[in-house]
């Protein structure tokens, strides 16, 4: 199966993550960053989203005009920093519905945990965004998904701000059907598990916990 990595190399998203990653940038500067980024990402990610004709009316006349079923789609955070994702998707896609996944490593076995799952109901008919800002080891990224898949959603992509290639062998030999959308394949992990070169922590930046 093909895999398939989507590197977005707009001017706005390359310039507004050069700001992120720049370790002077305060959490407020970072915040609002993360919101435009995810807002641009999220017109990537629907570029091939299917659209329907409706008929409407103009001033002048009648016409048949596409649009998207927002509520189709959802948007499934990878807590916590996946959540710095959401105000910015929401913005440009505001009928999506938003599910959360919380994983921790068991220290002993180092195998994902659960701690918290929910989804929307019906998603045999949804297409859902996974969001999580780093695809760093690419573990809780694969567990998530393999949850998600529990579910049977139509379909599956996955977005990040930041990845390295490690992560996305990771991901990637596990889920070689899931997309990845990010502005940045960087260099390679560090021995704590941290992209180089990398923004930093990037839960810690967005909700200033360090
Ligand atoms: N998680 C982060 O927030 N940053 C990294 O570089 C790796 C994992």
């Amino acid at each position: 199966m093909r895999r398939t990595v989507h590197v977005i190399t707009h001017p706005l998203v390359q310039h507004k993550l050069t700001l992120m990653r720049r370790k002077d940038t305060s959490t407020k500067s970072f915040r609002e960053l993360v919101q435009e980024l995810s807002a641009l990402l999220a017109y990537e990610v629907t570029r091939d989203m299917p659209t329907h004709t409706i008929e409407i009316e103009t001033p002048l006349e009648t016409m048949q005009a596409q649009v998207i079923d927002g509520k189709k789609i959802v948007l499934a955070s990878i807590l916590r920093a996946g959540n710095g994702f959401l105000d910015g998707m929401l913005s440009v896609i505001p009928g999506a519905r938003v599910g959360h996944v919380g994983l921790y490593r068991n220290p002993a076995t180092l195998e994902p945990v659960e701690y918290y799952f929910k989804m929307p109901h019906d998603m045999a008919e949804r297409d859902v965004i996974v969001l999580d800002p780093m695809l760093a080891t690419g573990n809780s990224a694969a567990a998530a998904v393999a949850r998600i898949k529990q579910c049977k959603p139509r379909s599956i992509v996955f977005v990040c701000l930041v990845c390295c290639p490690e992560g996305l062998k990771t991901f990637h030999d596990q889920h070689p059907d899931v997309p990845v959308f990010t502005p940045a394949i960087d260099r390679c992990l560090n021995e704590h598990g941290y992209i180089l070169p990398g923004l930093g922590d990037a839960g810690d930046r967005i909700f200033g916990t360090k």
